[in-house]
């Protein structure tokens, strides 16, 4: 599906010269771009860099991390924007820093995410040097100059870089930052899991020797796993959920690996014990390929005699996806909001 914001500034992308960043995250997957070799996308998403990469383009992994670029170092940044706010205002906030002054930032988006909202905010700080255009009434883009020092404060990002306690429960206080899934809870679904791990850990052989997090987010399952003894393997594709996530290991002394990948796709060892709270939706994409997806991930990364441990709201049809990739598929609990589901004997 073409995503109208995109199109709305790519012109701007093409055209980009200079020292020139596009700021890209999950709304973009699957869009694609004419690569424009001058340009540095910087995202977030791991499996958006990779496919970016393999169209050709200079594509850097990074939690919107822009302190390798000086101040008013930068001619031009293009940027489709982000969902959560604070993402959004991180990544103004950072574009008047880094433009020169002269420079441009370019942003789109559609109206029921905000963005005339972002674009009055953005006007304001660039003090008021702002061309705005649309492509329909749904879709909105401003092509900001930069003043050089920003005009008023800059916009609340919720301190976006930094990482600090946001949760704590009778086991383990959490550390995260926005711009991770969930990132000032305790997700209700993971902690019913994690209240229930022990019918899920008696049904293996053995005390598991390792474990395996699909989506750790900043770490929640990963930790509450780590007292039954065994190695922890977290994966996720995002990098500000990685960032935390060893932190947290780091803060609790647990020596565990935490791994870059899209569905652990970096990933070839099998576990005794996977545990996962899948996504529901992938940016534009349908809610079941990443169910399915994560699904798959589960089946080749179970070892035989191991058990997978998912969470998901009552609604999803995990059972019956499941049953294609595991002979044994059962329902241990639901707590009328979510359900639990132990997946055995990977086919
Ligand atoms: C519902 S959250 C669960 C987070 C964490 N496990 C918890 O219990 O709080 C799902 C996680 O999956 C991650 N995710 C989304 N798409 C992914 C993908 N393609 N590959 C790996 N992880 C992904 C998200 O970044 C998010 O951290």
């Amino acid at each position: 599906m073409t995503d109208t914001a995109f199109s709305l500034v790519k012109p701007e992308l093409d055209s980009a010269h200079g020292i020139a960043l596009w700021i890209a995250d999950e709304n973009l997957l699957n869009q694609t771009s004419r690569v424009n070799p001058t340009v540095t996308v910087i995202s977030n998403r791991f499996d958006l860099c990779q496919q970016l990469q393999e169209a050709g383009w200079n594509s850097q992994f990074s939690d919107f991390d822009f302190s390798p670029y000086e101040n008013h170092s930068v001619d031009k940044i293009i940027y489709r924007i982000s969902k959560e706010k604070p993402v959004v205002h991180h990544v103004i906030n950072q574009a008047i820093r880094i433009l020169k002054p002269g420079g441009t930032l370019c942003i789109s988006g559609l109206k029921n995410e905000g963005i005339k909202t972002y674009l009055d905010k953005a006007k304001k700080l660039f003090s008021g040097q702002m061309e705005q255009s649309k492509s329909d009434k749904n879709t909105w883009m401003g092509v900001l100059t930069s003043p050089g020092v920003p005009d008023t404060e800059l916009l609340e990002d919720q301190d976006y870089t930094r990482l600090r306690e946001v949760a704590a429960d009778e086991n383990f206080s959490y550390i995260s930052k926005p711009g991770v899934y969930g990132w000032n809870k305790i997700d209700k679904g993971s902690a019913f899991l994690v209240a229930e791990l022990p019918r899920f850990i008696e049904r293996l052989p053995g005390p598991p020797q390792t474990a395996l997090d699909l989506g750790c987010g900043y770490g929640y399952l990963s930790l509450n796993c780590a007292p039954t003894g065994c190695r922890i393997t977290a994966t996720d594709n995002n990098a500000g959920a990685l960032q935390a996530c060893k932190e947290n290991f780091k803060q609790q002394g647990i020596d565990a690996e935490v791994i870059a990948a899209d569905c652990a796709e970096e990933i070839v060892a099998r576990f005794p014990l996977i545990v996962c709270n899948p996504p529901f939706h992938q940016g534009f994409g349908i809610e079941g390929d990443m169910t399915d997806r994560f699904l798959e991930a589960a089946r080749k990364h179970l070892q035989t005699d191991g058990v997978a441990c998912f969470v998901v709201n009552l609604h999803i049809p995990l059972e019956r996806k499941a049953q294609k990739r595991f002979s044994i598929v059962e329902t241990i609990a639901d707590n009328g909001s979510f359900k639990l589901i132990l997946l055995a004997q990977p086919k």
